[in-house]
């Protein structure tokens, strides 16, 4: 019933506006009337930055007041215009609940590399620019605060258990957090969580200098205790695979580990067009190009595979940078499994799969 209605919904904007969608007709108005307007996410003031190591910085911002909020250990997709394009990428939060309620802040501690297409933007933010944020997404939560728990980190992987920790209003049980950095001038958070230390006798912090400590001496301290602890994993792929297997090893059940997975997740669409190879032509300024489409990834992926470069922003449809013309053919979206028409529509190539043979205008 609520695709139907979605449906004809589109239909109807495409009909009036040549649009999916009336807020991508008004968007220039929009933006307009309120600077930083993106439809579907919220806008965020850059209020200050500062290094907390060589390559960590502390982005505070004031957010929108329609912004819904986060639970502690949450992520978000922060989004900022460069060149006319929206790029986007998932950062953690990792300030305290208390820091949003009483003052509308929200802090994040982003992995600067200087020659990446967006942290190193971030470095070159001036103060007071407009961001915008998406609600804030993952089940990466401290769920039972009632047992002891172990935290784990390693680089970045800091800022959602920093979160957790510094929100933390009543403390029932230890709690135990191991950081593990290369120095300790390339750990964050380090005064927030020092200053937590003192305060709170139910909370220890375990630093360990990788340059000094041996990894495996550090691993035995993690895997001695396993029963009636829950752990709570966040730092590089590797690290976490690694700290994970050594916890099942030493007895730890699979229900006893959380550990962070950053991204949105889209849905998986089942489909029986997945393993189909269809057809396709991309036209390019006049230029009708035919490729083999795989149904199973988004028309941008399907354009960049062929050598074509489409314009794009974020990769997960809030940005509108790819949205071009559809002549032909049909294509879902993989965000809800929605079916588009047959005929001409305009559509965003990052969030469609072709689902019958297609004609695109880039
Ligand atoms: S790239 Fe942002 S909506 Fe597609």
């Amino acid at each position: 019933m609520k695709l139907t209605l979605s449906r004809l919904w589109r239909a109807l904007c495409l009909t009036l506006t040549n649009q999916p969608s009336l807020t991508l007709y008004f968007l220039p108005l929009l933006q307009r009337l309120w600077p930083g307007f993106l439809a579907g996410l919220y806008r965020a003031r850059l209020l200050s930055q500062h290094w907390q190591t060589p390559d960590m910085l502390l982005l505070s911002l004031h957010v929108s007041g329609r912004w819904p909020g986060f639970t502690p250990g949450q992520h978000i997709m922060l989004t900022i215009k460069h060149n006319g394009r929206y790029l986007s990428r998932p950062f953690s939060i990792c300030s305290s609940l208390k820091l949003w309620q009483s003052q509308q802040q929200i802090q994040l501690c982003c992995k600067i590399n200087p020659t990446g297409e967006f942290t190193a933007l971030l470095a070159q933010l001036p103060n007071a620019s407009m961001l915008n944020i998406s609600r804030a997404e993952g089940d990466f939560c401290w769920q039972k605060p009632a047992l002891p728990t172990v935290f784990i980190a390693a680089g970045s992987g800091i800022t959602p258990i920093a979160a957790m920790l510094l929100s933390q209003r009543h403390w029932l049980a230890p709690a135990t957090l191991y950081y593990r950095c290369r120095g300790l001038e390339n750990a964050a958070l380090l005064r927030e969580l020092n200053q937590l230390a003192e305060r709170q006798p139910l909370f220890q912090l375990r630093l360990s200098d990788s340059r000094l400590e041996p990894a495996a001496a550090w691993q035995q301290q993690l895997t001695g205790e396993v029963a009636n602890q829950q752990f709570y994993l966040c730092g590089p792929g590797a690290f976490m695979q690694h700290i994970r297997a050594a916890l099942l090893n030493s007895g730890a059940t699979e229900g006893q580990i959380q550990q962070e997975q950053f991204g949105l997740a889209m849905p998986a669409v089942t489909t029986t067009t997945e393993s189909l190879a269809l057809s396709g032509h991309f036209i390019s300024a006049g230029i009708r190009k035919t490729v083999s489409l795989n149904g199973q990834q988004s028309l941008l992926q399907n354009a960049e595979q062929q050598g074509l470069s489409p314009r794009f922003g974020c990769r997960m449809g809030v940005c509108f940078q790819c949205v071009c013309d559809k002549v032909s053919g049909q294509v879902r979206d993989i965000r809800n499994g929605a079916l588009s028409g047959h005929g001409g529509e305009q559509i965003q190539l990052c969030v469609s799969q072709p689902v019958t043979e297609l004609v695109i205008k880039l």
